[in-house]
């Protein structure tokens, strides 16, 4: 007889069982209180059945100890198997339910990609017609604000149990999330979308720089080796743009340490805390919105507001109106759906996902937006991209 865990929500793969997920570690399902097993050998959970555990004896050990520092009621309950039983893995329920598990998976990835398009789409007309990135940026967390407390107050979504320590271990994730999602927009607004897109694809090569020399941490000589494709293909594209723009760069470049931080502040703060992904997402659009209004009012203002606002108005129409609401409700989805499917995946999955998701933005706003493009141009970003999937396999 082997023993069997059961766990209600979530079948774990191999590689992602002792990971911390980022930016949103909320997962009690990770099963917290299973110590880390150091070697592939001892792994304790098999992939082929649902919580298989395949050496029992690793497993006890690491049960008895953890044990002793949780308590409270386990979310798991350890029931037997029979090595015997004679129904087939592939029909169990387990393997069925980890089949929806990819579909759900699948149409996350899609439904984020296609928003995150759209978004960029709007955000670009929005910035062409209004150049006001401080004020576009507030608009899309108050909208993906206004959106959650209506859902919360007609209980569409669940209103999330927060207290004081959680906002406060929020507030430097807020802080960096604010600080990239403007300086992402305040790029867009002066350069290609394609092009804040190519230079946020170098996003991992500020992770390892950051997680190295900040932090202390080593990876293997393959991440390093990653981060060359991935710097040379930026390097090469930043180089050849034809409409280069240093603000536009620079935004970009800021967006990629700021999200760095962002990644780095989740991890260390939110150990531990059960919020949903579209909760914590929610809440840390509010947040975001109540440090970004009085620096925005001071960047900008009311005043530049209303001129802009006048002007973009006999250029373009009340179709103006529309533009912003749509970039305001578009940011608000792709990135709800994003936290939502970080409830399902871990890091290097998303991060990957992220990958594939800023070819789309990329090759998109190229087409609708006619922009120009030099072959070298484009083997720069080619080289980047690729390196960001390179370094995704190192990082495994
Ligand atoms: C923003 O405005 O926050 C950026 O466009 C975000 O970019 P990302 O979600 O693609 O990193």
């Amino acid at each position: 007889m082997i023993s069997s865990l059961k766990q209600s929500t979530l079948a774990l793969s191999g590689p992602d069982f002792h990971r911390s997920r980022s930016p949103v570690p909320t997962l009690t399902r990770h099963l917290p209180f299973l110590p880390q097993v150091n070697t592939r050998r001892n792994f304790i959970v098999s992939l082929s059945k649902p919580l298989h555990i395949v050496s029992p004896e690793a497993f006890s050990t690491s049960l008895k100890k953890s044990l002793k520092h949780e308590k409270k009621q386990s979310l798991i309950t350890c029931k037997a198997y029979e090595a015997d039983k004679s129904e087939p893995i592939s029909d169990s329920p387990g393997a069925k339910s980890e089949a929806a598990r990819r579909v759900k998976i699948g149409i996350y990835f899609a439904t984020w990609w296609a928003l995150n398009v759209v978004f960029n789409i709007y955000n670009k007309k929005v910035l062409n017609a209004f150049p006001f990135p401080w004020l576009t940026s507030t608009l899309s967390l108050a909208t993906g604000s206004l959106i959650m407390l209506i859902s919360w107050a007609l209980r569409i979504a669940e209103t999330p149990k927060t207290d004081l320590d959680f906002w406060k271990t929020l507030f430097p994730v807020a802080v960096a999330h604010t600080i990239g999602h403007v300086a992402a927009t305040v790029s867009m607004s002066k350069v290609a979308v394609s092009f804040t897109h190519i230079i946020k694809s170098g996003e991992p090569a500020f992770s390892v720089l950051v997680s190295r020399f900040l932090l202390g941490e080593t990876f293997p000589p393959s991440v390093y080796l990653s981060l060359v494709p991935i710097i040379g293909g930026c390097g090469l594209a930043a180089l050849t743009e034809l409409n280069f723009n240093m603000t536009g760069f620079m935004g970009a470049m800021i967006s990629n340490l700021a999200f760095v931080f962002r990644n780095i502040f989740s991890k260390k703060g939110m150990k531990g805390k059960s919020v949903s992904g579209m909760n914590y997402y929610a809440c840390l659009s509010m947040l975001s919105l109540l440090i970004l209004t009085p620096f925005a009012i001071a960047v900008e203002g009311p005043q530049m507001w209303t001129l802009g606002f006048k002007e973009s108005l006999s250029q373009i129409g009340p179709q103006i109106v529309w533009w912003m609401a749509a970039q305001s409700v578009f940011y608000h989805l792709y990135n709800q759906v994003s936290y939502m499917s970080l409830d399902e995946i871990s890091p290097l999955t998303f991060s990957i996902g992220n990958t594939m998701k800023r070819i789309s933005v990329i090759v998109s706003s190229i087409i609708i937006f006619h922009t120009p493009v030099q072959p070298i141009n484009a083997l720069g970003a080619a080289i980047a991209i690729l390196g960001t999937f390179l370094y995704s396999q190192a990082k495994q």
